[in-house]
């Protein structure tokens, strides 16, 4: 049946779907990204749109229940960044120079952020929050944030992606504010690569902050690392003895296309099959019997050659070589509040705009319903692969849209 039929009673669709504006600003300056707005509430005092138990959008869209898309995945992993800035400037993510930071204006404030992820959990059902950057830790209320997202949300597993600088200081208020797990960005243990890497000096301060993060409970910990060809392609195994040994999950991160420099060639990523390779030269992997769901990370046991004890569990991340697009349940929203369906997305939708003027929660949830419709099937289009020739990145990076 056509969508526009599933109505019992024809309705008015108050503004046009997918209403496309050029966005302004700083987001401008980054390129000009596409900005989709839904419905919005002009009266505070007035409930949300008006719909019908059970209705659709004339696009197809639901206006109940949670975020479906048009290919039968339903978002339930919500991912919010709260700022853009990062104090690390790594070369797979970030030109040496920074970039263009949103305005403090345009950052979602504590109670923005709390406010969203309550529609996103109690409207939406959402089960599951990251909160990405930018770095976090360099939002001096990140805590302030943990602890208002808390309070609404006692059971709500609450993980933080990071680069562990000044974790150290911060990771037992952190565990006190609700954070729950973290996962931590490191591609290398030699302090003279990292400081390639990463532009910046810092293993050091990056090793505190895990052990800090270790010993306030902040567990399981996962570690990050984007494999580069002849930069810190040999540190596979050396990566994998040292996690294990930790008790970290190790993770390696096929390169994506969505760094600041615009570098990022196909040719230089290292695919998943050679990972798995490299490690099983030292280990034996077998599949984790739990499976992985919607996860980005196929994940495996991992036991020292002759022996039958797990040593541990490493992951792969295979954007790249093994996409895993069709199972996807992520919902993202970035530091100035724009829904992303996917994280190669060329829209946006401005849901702060809404917030700040004056949205009810089940406006904001529809905008939301609306946005995530719309999410591609793949890598930001109806077609899979990131090293296709037609592929387009994102004008956003990274840092920018939040991991
Ligand atoms: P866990 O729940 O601990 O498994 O975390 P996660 O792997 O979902 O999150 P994390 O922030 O640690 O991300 C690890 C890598 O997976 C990063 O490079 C992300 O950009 C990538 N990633 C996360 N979600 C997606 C996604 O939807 N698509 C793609 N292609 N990559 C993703
Ligand atoms: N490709 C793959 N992963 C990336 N990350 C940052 N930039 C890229 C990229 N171009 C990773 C970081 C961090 C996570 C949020 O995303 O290492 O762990
Ligand atoms: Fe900062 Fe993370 Fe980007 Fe590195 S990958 S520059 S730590 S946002």
């Amino acid at each position: 049946m056509d969508a526009e039929h599933t109505h019992t009673r024809p309705r008015p669709v108050s503004v046009p779907l997918g209403a496309t504006v050029t966005s302004t600003g700083p987001t401008a300056q980054l390129g000009a990204i596409r900005s989709t707005g839904g419905p919005r509430p002009a009266d505070p005092q007035r409930p949300g749109p008006q719909r019908e138990p059970g209705a659709v959008r004339v696009t197809g869209a639901p206006t109940e229940g949670g975020l479906q898309d048009r290919f039968g995945r339903v978002a339930t992993d919500l991912r919010v960044s709260v700022i853009d800035k990062c104090n690390l400037r790594c070369t797979y993510c970030m030109p040496a120079d920074g970039m263009p930071w949103l305005p403090q204006t345009q950052l979602m404030s504590a109670d923005e952020i709390r406010r969203i992820v309550r529609v996103a959990v109690h409207s939406l059902g959402a089960e599951e929050l990251r909160i990405t950057g930018g770095e976090p830790l360099v939002r001096k209320d990140l805590e302030h944030v943990i602890a208002g997202i808390r309070a609404d949300n006692p059971d709500l597993p609450i993980a933080l992606t990071t680069n562990a600088v000044g974790l150290d200081r911060r990771a037992q208020a952190l565990k006190d504010a609700g954070l729950s797990r973290l996962n931590v960005s490191l591609d290398t243990l030699h302090p003279e690569t990292f400081a390639e890497l990463t532009r910046r000096p810092h293993l050091d301060k990056v090793l505190a902050g895990l052990q800090a993060a270790r010993a306030a409970g902040l567990g399981p910990i996962k570690i990050n690392a984007v494999l580069l060809r002849g930069i810190n392609d040999t540190e596979v195994v050396p990566l994998v003895d040292w996690a294990v040994s930790n008790g970290f999950e190790m993770r390696f991160i096929e390169d994506m296309p969505l760094d600041g420099d615009r570098s990022w060639s196909a040719t230089n990523v290292i695919p998943a099959r050679d990972i798995r390779a490299a490690i099983e030269e030292t280990f034996t992997l077998s599949a984790d019997p739990r499976g992985r769901g919607a996860a980005p990370a196929e994940r495996w046991e991992v036991r020292r050659h002759g022996e039958t004890a797990l040593a541990g569990h490493v992951g792969i991340i295979s954007s790249v070589t093994e996409p895993f697009c069709a199972a996807c349940s992520r919902t993202r929203v970035t530091a100035d509040g724009r829904i992303r369906s996917c994280l190669f997305s060329h829209e946006e939708t401005d849901l702060l705009t809404a917030l700040r003027d004056g949205a009810d929660d089940e406006g904001l949830a529809q905008i939301w319903r609306d946005a995530m419709w719309a999410k591609p099937r793949a890598h930001g289009s109806d077609r899979v692969g990131l090293a296709r020739p037609d592929f387009v990145q994102p004008e956003r990076t990274m840092s920018a849209i939040g991991g």
